[in-house]
């Protein structure tokens, strides 16, 4: 099993460039499913979950294959309306071919997904908008069976705003018969990219972005071209790498607009940051200062950037406050930060975080992509050696770690 191998304490110099928003290409993927032909997506990032879902729609049937940057998907053909739990346990996101399955097959049989290393994570909410729009909905050995002769538009209320769950029936609601309103809509980026790449496709959908989303639903779908947005979450990261080591870099190639929460807050540790429409430069200070975060829905602090920014206040000064609100469990980095010599303590959704003076490397262990990501974040400040195992967790999510941080003086390496 891979692992990474980083020795700390030199300050990040250079410029870095992002790749495509793992979270947006995912859903878009699974919208071709709604466009018999020829599917090209741009700007999609080399991971494992962007393979994971290849794979789980080549299972269905469609061509896939992904070159230079490209994702490039034939949909004419589906013999498949099953997700496996080979796929679903390997990627919970599998779960987005529900809707567009069911929407354009009227049938689709997709794994149930279990419960995961950052909290339960249920899937109630897209299965009562499914129903709530005609399906038929059984669930029998771990699989959610749904059927549907032509789904029919609705008005969803959501009790909590779900990033997947708006994108499944946002994809569902597409082609469905009249128009379907989602009330309480999750407003992340990545649900505005799906829908202009749906709108592209000649869906007609109004207020993504807002809590509320109408779609009105239209026969057909057009096959898709459509580029990718910036990484929200590889920026935010790499801005934290570069903030904790002192460092002085370019990020290149993303969108400051879709990480102002996270920005701001960056801002207030004392480091500094200037950014035009497309890059943003970030030196970090001498001493960073302690900040409390609290995690919320978009435009709030992303929890997908909390791990992150606890691996930052490790070593600022003072105390800061983490509260996750999204996610039960998503504390799994706590106990590794320890081990490199931070003083956390948890109690509830709260951790505190007490600044030491500098972290120390040890072996740790990645538990998931977002906890593995504060890990090389604390491997790169701390003095001596740190390994991260089961580094497979960062390979979900960020294309090449190790090789965008080297150009930057990282002394960071891969072994196998
Ligand atoms: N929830 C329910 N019922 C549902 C759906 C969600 O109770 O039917 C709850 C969840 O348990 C959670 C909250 O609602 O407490 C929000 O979950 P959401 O459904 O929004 O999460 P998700 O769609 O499963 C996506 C991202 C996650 C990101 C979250 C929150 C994708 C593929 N995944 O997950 O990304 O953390 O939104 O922003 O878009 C990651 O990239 O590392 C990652 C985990």
């Amino acid at each position: 099993m891979d692992k990474i191998e980083i020795v700390g304490g030199v300050s990040l110099c250079g410029e870095i460039s992002i790749s495509g928003a793992k979270n947006a290409a995912l859903p878009v993927m699974a919208a071709s499913i709604l466009g018999p032909g020829e599917n090209i997506i741009s700007n999609i990032p080399r991971l494992r979950d962007i393979s994971t879902m290849g794979k789980l729609l080549a299972h269905l049937g469609m061509g896939y294959h992904q070159e230079n940057g490209e994702a490039i998907l034939q949909s004419e053909h589906i013999s498949s309306i099953e997700a496996p739990y080979d796929f679903v346990k390997t990627m919970r996101a599998s779960v987005l071919v529900l809707g567009p399955l069911l929407a354009r097959m009227g049938e689709a049989k997709v794994s149930l997904p279990g419960g995961c290393a950052i909290g339960a994570r249920p899937i109630n909410l897209h299965i009562m908008g499914l129903k709530k729009m005609g399906a038929e909905i059984t669930l029998c050995d771990g699989y959610i069976h749904a059927k549907a002769g032509k789904l029919k538009g609705a008005t969803i209320y959501f009790d909590i705003p779900t990033v997947t769950g708006t994108e499944n029936l946002m994809m569902a609601a597409s082609i469905a018969e009249g128009v379907t309103v989602l009330e309480n809509a999750a407003c992340e980026p990545e649900i505005i990219d799906l829908a202009n790449a749906l709108i592209s496709m000649g869906a007609e959908i109004q207020g993504a972005g807002t809590g509320i989303v109408k779609i009105k639903g239209v026969n057909n779908l057009r096959p898709l071209n459509y580029r990718i947005i910036p990484d929200r979450i590889e920026t935010g990261t790499f801005l934290t790498a570069a903030a904790i080591t002192g460092g002085n870099v370019e990020i290149t190639n993303c969108d400051p607009s879709l990480a102002e929460a996270f920005i701001n807050k960056l801002g207030e540790t004392g480091t500094v940051i200037t950014h035009g429409p497309d890059k943003i430069s970030v030196k970090g200070p001498e001493q960073l200062k302690a900040e409390d975060i609290k995690t919320m829905p978009y435009p709030g602090f992303p929890t997908d950037m909390q791990a992150q920014f606890m691996a930052l206040m490790t070593v600022a000064e003072g105390t800061s406050l983490i509260t996750e609100n999204i996610f039960e469990n998503r504390f799994m980095h706590v106990a590794e930060l320890r081990r490199m010599g931070a003083d956390i303590r948890v109690e509830g959704s709260t951790a505190t975080v007490k600044g030491v003076k500098s972290l120390k490397g040890a072996p740790v262990m990645a538990t998931d992509l977002r906890a593995s990501a504060s890990l090389v974040i604390a491997g790169l400040a701390a003095s001596g050696t740190t390994t991260i195992d089961r580094v497979y967790h960062i390979d979900r999510g960020y294309q090449n770690i190790e090789e965008k941080l080297k150009p930057l003086g990282a002394k960071i390496r891969r072994v196998t």
